[in-house]
């Protein structure tokens, strides 16, 4: 498990690579954004990424490193590959967003396209790593990709020490696992709500089944949040921190374009569908923080178009230009209600 010494570790090797990023207060959302996307790849990711690479020996890393990711990761591996000064590989989906395979080759990184989900990639570059013998560097599913993504919960106990809610967006879970565990090594009291898109509540699901349950199939326009299963890394950390978790909310992706397009007018930040989940679940009523509260902005690599409603709802679409329409369903889960941790959790 991670403990709060390999926070404050991971964040001492973080200084001088990653943004300590600001709080920003929306007075119509009543709550802080944490701007994840001015870091240097644009999202979080990098936290982790570096981590784990920095902390890799050195013979493990000479030949270079390759991930799989549906883009962030892969630009957060790529990037910090370039700090270190090694070759990286990024196997990525075949409908990955133009502009994350961009920013992919833009820090030297070498993609790869192979199938649609997260597992099709992991195959994919598992095979190539044991070809190139190259240093698989995991999405979230890893001790030292949570450290790294603790220190966004560390740096909200720090600058805001009274904070009571903080919502989190999950793919994976090494997000979310990361911020309740730098919650705590900061001596923070604030609880945590989880974010899925309504077509991926894996971590909903698990937490009712009391372990990891790999989904047959999700879908939604948040591509960072569409793994089909939390990492059993992270399940074990967030069993371990119950009491923390408020819930998990759902949310449509209506709700999420609604969120981005909101993000776009109101806080003038270009934020990606995935970093615009914990958004949309408060404008949405899925979930009522408690304040303050922050709301993680994971990422901001978004494709232009959807800031303005191009797509669904905006030009060409059913709601004309800047649509902002009611927000559809979004369900809740909330431990209260249902007994998420019967069985014990795998992994450790
Ligand atoms: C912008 C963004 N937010 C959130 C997440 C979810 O992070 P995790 O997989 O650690 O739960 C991702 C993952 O790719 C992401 O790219």
């Amino acid at each position: 498990m991670v403990t709060a010494q390999d926070v404050r570790e991971a964040a001492a090797g973080l200084a001088g690579v990653t943004v300590r990023t600001p709080l920003r207060y929306v007075e119509p959302l009543g709550a802080y954004l944490k701007l994840e996307n001015l870091q240097p790849v644009g999202a979080f990711k990098l936290r982790g990424a570096y981590t784990a690479i920095r902390r890799m020996p050195e013979q493990v890393r000479r030949n270079g490193v390759i991930t799989y990711s549906s883009g962030n990761h892969g630009q957060a591996v790529a990037y910090a590959a370039q700090l270190v000064g090694v070759r990286a590989v990024v196997v990525m989906p075949e409908t990955a967003p133009a502009v994350k395979v961009a920013g992919v080759k833009r820090w030297g990184g070498e993609v790869v396209l192979a199938g649609r989900t997260s597992e099709d990639r992991q195959r994919a570059a598992e095979q190539i790593a044991a070809r190139e013998r190259l240093a698989v560097v995991p999405p979230f599913d890893h001790p030292d990709i949570v450290a790294g993504q603790a220190t966004v919960g560390l740096e909200i106990a720090e600058a805001l020490p009274d904070a009571r809610t903080v919502v989190v967006p999950v793919g994976g879970g090494g997000l979310i696992a990361g911020v309740v565990t730098g919650l705590a090594a900061g001596g923070s009291r604030a609880t945590v709500w989880g974010v899925e898109p309504a077509g991926a509540p894996k971590l909903a699901r698990s937490l009712e089944t009391g372990r990891p349950v790999r989904l047959e199939r999700t879908a939604s326009i948040a591509d960072g949040l569409i793994t089909l299963t939390v990492g059993a890394i992270p399940f074990a950390h967030l069993a371990a921190q119950r009491d923390r978790l408020a819930g998990v909310a759902l949310v449509d992706d209506d709700a999420l374009l609604d969120a981005v397009q909101f993000l776009w007018r109101h806080a003038h930040v270009a934020i990606e569908p995935s970093g615009a989940a914990t958004t949309a679940a408060v404008r949405s009523g899925a979930v009522r923080p408690v304040p303050p509260a922050v709301l993680i902005v994971s990422g901001g690599n978004v494709d232009p178009s959807l800031l303005r409603g191009r797509g669904r709802g905006g030009p060409g679409g059913p709601g004309g230009p800047g649509r902002v329409r009611s927000l559809g369903e979004a369900r809740f889960w909330s431990p209260t209600t249902t007994s998420p941790w019967s069985a014990p959790s795998r992994g450790s």
